[in-house]
Formats: structure tokens, sequence, C-alpha cells
């Protein structure tokens, strides 16, 4: 099978490496690619949201599944394109519908979604400008922290939380008079939830689904979950907390009532689907749902799974996966994000890469995110550089080899978080 995956960070280095291990893939292709993925792939020098160039791909290399990484082609409708054309309709996209990518292109969408189903999620009210006196009363009967969230795709960047009432108002003054441009046109303001976050992921088609290892994230930039939020810093699976108890009540009162939600509604969906849960003293609520895997959960939750992933991809398309289960690997996997020092805000590129060509251990994996090939050197080309992965017996063993790998690598000003893992 030639398959074309869409994407160009440590994800989609992760889900290369596991395609790679199938006995099904024979070439996989990239679009665009990093120089990580240059070894295991075709890296195509294609923009992921230009759907001709990317069918043109598809024809010239005899693609047999495209498997979009990211939610921007998914929220730009990459799965009806394909199904709309009769060149593409036999090449099944491993992703929902732009109609069930509004889960995470549109917070409005979702929230209304998770009332119409009766599953669990901060109560909330959406408003625009010309409601931004109801808006205020809002606010009011809340109790702080307050929580503004711009409805549309914001870069990750558009959930806004506070502790004065004054700094809510001036937020959503601003939000509301285009901080985000038109993402926050409406913004959804919701009561804040006390608890500990993980990142369920379920595969879908659209009838049946599995559930994929639970992982947890780290957010923020600095260590102690403390300063800016980013894309994710470094992430674990298992969760401890995440027990058998915790996942029948995320199952029973979420996982279920989402895929039977979307298909009573006739919203074709085939792909991952991201809950992001607070653990809110043992009972789950969503915090959001994303259309996509999630980076770098994917790096440990794939390194967890020890089914044939196109074997699950292959279920997702024939509408069989009530015929597939997860088989999770006992052993714990981690993985820790190697930054550009600065990030999320400025930082350097174009930098020089050492240490890449140590010898690591069998348990240790580097997948690639924002880096380049020049000339045979490899250099930084983002923010989130690396992803250090490593699997162990425990969490902590897999830390200690992921920590330790990391200390081989060198560029200028090399940032990590030293305590993934700490409030476990
Ligand atoms: P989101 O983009 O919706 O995941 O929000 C980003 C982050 O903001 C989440 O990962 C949470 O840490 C936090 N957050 C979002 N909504 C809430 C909420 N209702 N209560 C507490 N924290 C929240
Ligand atoms: N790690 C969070 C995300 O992928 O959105």
């Amino acid at each position: 099978m030639n398959i074309l995956l869409l994407g160009s960070g440590a994800r989609e280095h992760a889900m290369a490496w596991k395609i790679n291990e199938s006995k099904h893939a024979a070439r996989i292709f990239i679009a665009p690619g990093n120089a990580g993925t240059a070894s295991l792939c075709t890296n195509l020098p294609i923009n992921l949201t230009d759907f001709d160039a990317l069918k043109q791909a598809c024809i010239a290399h005899d693609i047999q599944m495209v498997i979009p990484g990211p939610e921007e082609p998914l929220v730009r409708g990459v799965y009806d394109y394909f199904i709309n054309d009769p060149a593409l309709r036999h090449i099944p996209v491993i992703g929902p519908s732009a109609a069930g990518a509004e889960l995470e292109g549109s917070k409005d969408f979702a929230k209304a979604f998770m009332m119409r189903h009766g599953i669990p999620t901060a109560a909330y009210r959406t408003f625009r400008s010309d409601t931004i006196a109801d808006a205020f009363a809002f606010l009011q009967t809340l109790q702080p922290p307050y929580v503004l969230k711009a409805d549309g795709l914001a870069a990750g960047k558009g959930v806004i939380i506070v502790d004065s009432l004054d700094d809510a108002q001036r937020e959503l003054r601003d939000m509301l008079n285009g901080r985000f441009g038109k993402a926050s046109n409406k913004v959804v303001i919701e009561e804040y939830l006390r608890g500990i976050e993980c990142s369920v992921f379920i595969l879908t088609d659209g009838a049946n689904f599995v559930t994929l290892p639970v992982a947890k994230d780290y957010k923020r930039v600095g260590e102690g979950d403390t300063g800016a939020n980013t894309g994710g810093m470094g992430a674990v699976s298992p969760v401890p907390f995440a027990d058998k108890e915790f996942m029948r009540k995320t199952h029973e009162r979420i996982l279920l009532p989402t895929v039977r939600g979307l298909r009573a509604e006739g919203i074709p969906y085939k792909g991952f689907i991201f809950v992001g849960l607070m653990n809110v003293g043992g009972e789950p609520y969503v915090v959001e749902y994303n259309c996509r895997m999630g980076d770098p959960e994917t790096q440990v939750v794939f390194s967890r799974i020890q089914n044939d992933i196109v074997d699950l991809f292959n279920a997702v398309a024939s509408e069989t996966l009530n015929e597939q289960a997860i088989v999770e690997d006992e052993r714990a996997a981690v993985t820790v994000v190697l930054a550009s020092g600065g990030y999320p805000a400025r930082y350097e590129a174009n930098l020089n890469i050492e240490g890449l060509d140590c010898i690591f251990p069998d348990n240790t994996i580097i997948f690639h995110a924002a880096t380049r090939l020049s000339n045979s050197q490899i250099l930084t080309s983002g923010g989130r550089v690396l992803s250090v992965s490593a699997r162990g017996d425990s969490i902590s063993e897999a830390l200690e080899l992921a920590y330790q790998a990391a200390e081989r690598i060198r560029f200028k000003d090399m940032y990590y978080r030293r305590d993934i893992g700490f409030d476990l």
C-alpha cells in the first residue's frame, strides 16, 4: 500500500514510524514532512491545504490511503474533497468530514453538541459583540477564575483564563473586537473546572470505535506547569489516575454518546477523536474535542499500541472496527520536547543540531518536529524541534532513558522541561 501522511511535526514522524512497522505499507509519502521523516518516507514539498496539489500527488504516486495529522486540512474539508471527486473517491481519508471537524473548529458547535447529547462539560454561554452586555452580566454570575474561549481555530492560543472580573471584561471586549480575527467573532464563556487533565483518544469508523492508550501532556513552557501555554512540552502514557473506573465512566458518559451523537446527526466521521478531559474528583468532564491525534501525545500513544496500525486504518475504511481490539504494550512511554530557547515567544532558527548521530539505546527514539536538512546538516526550523521518546517498565524508568538521550543532543539555547510526569 502507498500511504500519504499530511503534516510536518513529531506527531507525523511517529505516525510514519508506526506505519513503517506495518506489513501493509509499501511506501510512505508525507507532505511536507521534516528532516526526520525523510529517513522513512518520501517528503513531498506540498502545502497540506493545497488540495489540488494533493490530488496530483495521489495520482502520481498511486496513493491508497491519506492520513491527515493536523486539524487544518480536516477543518477545511480534505475528507469531503476526496469523497466528492470521482478520481479520488476510492482513497480513504482517515479523518472526519468538515462537519465532524467542527468539534474542534468551533467551540460553540462542540458545546452545543455536548448539550444535545448530555455529555458532561463545564456550563457555558456563547456571546457576540451585539450581546456583550449579556456577557458582562453572565460573567458576574460566575466565580473566578474566568474562562474565555475564541470560538474558532486560534493556533492553540484562543483560551484565556483570568482571575479578576475586570480582566475578564477587558479580555472579552478585546476578543470580540477581533483579537483572534474571525475566530473570536463568537466567544464561549464557561465555568472553571478544578482537577487534573488527561487526553483520551478514540479511532472510529462512524459506528464502532476503539479506545487508544490514555496520555497526559504538559502544555506549559515552565517547570511545575508555569508560564505560557505551548503546543506541548512532553507527554506520558499510561496515566495512573485514569484508572479502570474513570475510564468506564468516560466510555459510558462521553465516548459512546459522542460517537452515537455524530451518527444520529448524520455527520460522517471516520478518524481520530481526541477528548481533552478534566478529572474533577474522579468524574470526567470534557474540556475540549480535537478532530485529530495530539502532539506530543501521539509519540507516546502510538508507542504503546501493539496492533498493526494499518489494520486499524483499513478497518476504519471498511467500517469493521468492531472486529478489532487494541493491544496495549504494558510498558510506559514518555516523550520530552526539546524546544528552541524563547519558545513559545521569539526564538532563533536555522541552528546546527549536534548529537543526532549518537547510537541511542533500542528503547529510545528521537522524533523530529521542526528540523530541516541543509547540505546534509540538520538544522532547527521552529519552536518545538525534537521529541525524545523512550519506553520502560515504569514511567520513571522511561523518563530516565529519555533524559539521558536528551543530554546527548545540543543546539544553541536548547530548552526542555526536566519535570515531565512530576505530578503523577
Ligand atoms: P482548550 O484549548 O479548550 O483545551 O483549553 C486550553 C487549556 O485551558 C486546557 O488544556 C485547560 O488546561 C484550560 N481550560 C480550558 N477550559 C477550562 C475550564 N473550563 N476549566 C479549567 N481549565 C480550562
Ligand atoms: N497536545 C495538545 C494538542 O495536540 O492539541
